[in-house]
């Protein structure tokens, strides 16, 4: 099918009322896995990742290979990156073909948010690509190294936000968490049904590793219209390598290669799920 942008996929979500993953990767066979898992269910998704991997997966390498896959995808497909803290490689990013950027700015008060924001989409604009912002505050850290407390979003805060920067996609804090949530996830829904009142932007879910089914849904209910899941993938990739290990230690690299993939697409294709997204393309 093709390369899109973020912003037509979550338009298109907020029709059907389903939710669009947002897989995180880190090489080529968690794009295929998470490709193949797209296709198969008939389903649109976003390959996305966050600037603090890129010392694992080189942008100048990853990112090209995440466009080639999308291009060639039977499904709608965005290219995202992920939680963009420098100008330079959200700039890096747009130039090699990303659909979509995302510039988290929370931990600036709401004024040096709006300000960062409004140059990225400035610059994204010139790319025709989407923009995804966060307000409040998403607690843990996309690569672990920090535990963030959670800050929830202010629906006035978020409304003066989004009226001053008219991103794509707006990111939430309402007790999600990144990395492996510390006992059961507590989502305040209350705090996103204020928000999706009060805004009428396609609200993004982070830090989906850990969160229930049921949970899930009940967002996407409440107006999350994106979920990013990174952490179960890396895990399911680790957990499938690490049985094919057990089964027999003496593995030939195909195997290992093919149990990668598959290990990404288990992941994927339950989210998709999940989500809703499947048969939707
Ligand atoms: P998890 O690692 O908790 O799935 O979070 C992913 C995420 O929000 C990426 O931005």
């Amino acid at each position: 099918m093709a390369l899109v942008r973020l912003r037509e996929l979550l338009l298109r979500a907020k029709e059907g009322r389903y939710a669009v993953g947002a897989f995180s990767i880190a090489n080529m066979e968690m794009i295929i896995g998470a490709i193949k898992a797209a296709e198969e269910l008939k389903s649109p998704a976003i390959l996305q990742i966050a600037e603090v991997r890129l010392n694992h997966s080189p942008l100048h390498l990853i990112g090209p290979l995440m466009i080639e896959a999308a291009k060639n995808a039977k499904v709608p497909v965005a290219v995202h990156f992920d939680h963009g803290i420098t100008l330079e490689k959200i700039e890096e990013a747009l130039k090699i073909g990303f659909t979509s950027v995302m510039i988290d700015g929370s931990k600036n008060n709401i004024e040096g948010n709006i300000s960062i924001t409004q140059q990225v989409v400035k610059e994204a604009n010139k790319y025709g690509a989407s923009v995804e912002a966060e307000i409040g505050r998403v607690g843990g850290s996309e690569d672990n190294t920090e535990n963030i407390a959670v800050a929830y979003t202010d629906e006035k805060e978020a409304k003066k936000f989004y009226e001053e920067t008219k991103v794509d996609a707006l990111a939430v804090a309402i007790g999600n968490a990144h990395g492996v949530y510390v006992g059961e996830p507590k989502l305040n829904f209350q705090v996103l049904d204020n928000v999706n009142r009060a805004i009428d932007v396609p609200l993004v879910l982070h830090g989906g590793s850990g969160i229930s089914a049921e949970d899930f849904k009940k967002t996407i209910t409440l107006g999350i219209r994106k979920i990013n899941v990174a952490t179960a993938t890396f895990n399911s990739v680790e957990e499938n390598v690490r049985r094919l290990y057990e089964l027999n230690k003496k593995v030939n690299y195909f195997e290992l290669h093919d149990t990668e993939i598959e290990g990404a697409y288990n992941n994927v294709k339950n989210h998709i799920e999940i989500f809703g997204s499947n048969d939707k393309m």
